[in-house]
């Protein structure tokens, strides 16, 4: 009996034993694995639950860091980021300006007519009352479609005669020069922006005033400004990739 109850207690201390040196190798093996993910991909922090590569990362969290450029930029899937906060919830990302420019009264150059930033299949949607939808020009109808299903547009219509009967720098966007959706809703999985027939409206202000820009921000990033009439566009629009882009919000 007393023989019994010794070897119960030896194979329980054998298994306790077992059972610590299995949790010391877990954490040396978390531990090694958490070394081999850096946590940083040039400027930009990378906190858990995002990381380099799926093995450093929560599913449906992993970025990838090209190093192609100096310093290295960050990118989910195609997309590149701009910071990550775990304790937001969001990321920001670099999107799109589309735009288009005229070469006429009622003639148009296609630089960029359509663009699309794609979060179907990811846990990320464009965040929630972050983000506002701004067009810019004399003479543009700009649309968003949000949703893959199509069951989501908006978009906005600007005018100007001359000119002098734009906006001031700095004022709202009002529809002069600039018009602006100052809220777009939640669950928009796609952000597809562009540009009605440029020869609808036509502008006699084309000589002065050629450029329509359209794009997804951040809520009061953009200030409008008359330059941005130019074909330099605005001095705000990053570029990033040599491409025209902007910060727009990104949540789970
Ligand atoms: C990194 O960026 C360069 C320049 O845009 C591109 O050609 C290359 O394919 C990218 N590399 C990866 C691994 O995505
Ligand atoms: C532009 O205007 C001219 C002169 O009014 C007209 O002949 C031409 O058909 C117009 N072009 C387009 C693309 O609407
Ligand atoms: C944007 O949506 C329109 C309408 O659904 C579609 O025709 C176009 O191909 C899309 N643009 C891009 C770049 O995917
Ligand atoms: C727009 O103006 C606000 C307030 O003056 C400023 O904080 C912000 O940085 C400006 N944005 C840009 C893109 O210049």
């Amino acid at each position: 009996m007393a023989q019994g109850v010794m070897l119960w207690y030896d194979l329980h201390a054998l298994a306790a034993a077992v059972a610590s040196l299995l949790l010391v190798s877990s954490v040396l093996v978390a531990t090694s694995t958490a070394a081999n993910c850096g946590r940083k991909c040039g400027d930009v922090r990378i906190p858990y639950p995002f990381g380099i590569g799926v093995d450093c990362a929560w599913p449906g969290f992993d970025v990838s860091c090209n190093h192609s450029f100096s310093p290295p930029r960050p990118y989910y899937l195609n997309i590149e980021i701009m910071d990550i906060s775990v304790e937001a919830g969001e990321m920001r990302i670099y999107s799109p300006v589309v735009y288009n420019c005229y070469t006429s009264y009622n003639t148009t150059e296609y630089d960029t007519s359509s663009l699309q930033d794609d979060l179907r299949d990811t846990p990320f949607l464009f965040a929630r009352s972050r983000n506002e939808f701004t067009a810019i020009g004399c003479g543009a109808i700009a649309f968003l479609w949000g949703r893959d299903d199509a069951s989501y547009s908006t978009g906005c219509i600007t005018t100007c005669a001359s000119l002098e009967e734009a906006a001031h720098d700095g004022d709202h966007c009002t529809g002069l020069g600039c018009c602006q959706v100052p809220s777009i809703p939640p669950n928009l999985n796609i952000l597809n922006i562009s540009f009605g027939p440029g020869s609808l409206i036509g502008i006699p202000a084309w000589r002065e005033s050629p450029c329509s820009y359209a794009f997804v921000a951040e809520q009061s990033w953009y200030n409008f400004s008359r330059q941005d009439f130019s074909r330099a566009g605005s001095k705000s629009f990053a570029e990033s990739d040599g491409k025209r882009s902007v910060p727009t919000a990104v949540g789970v």
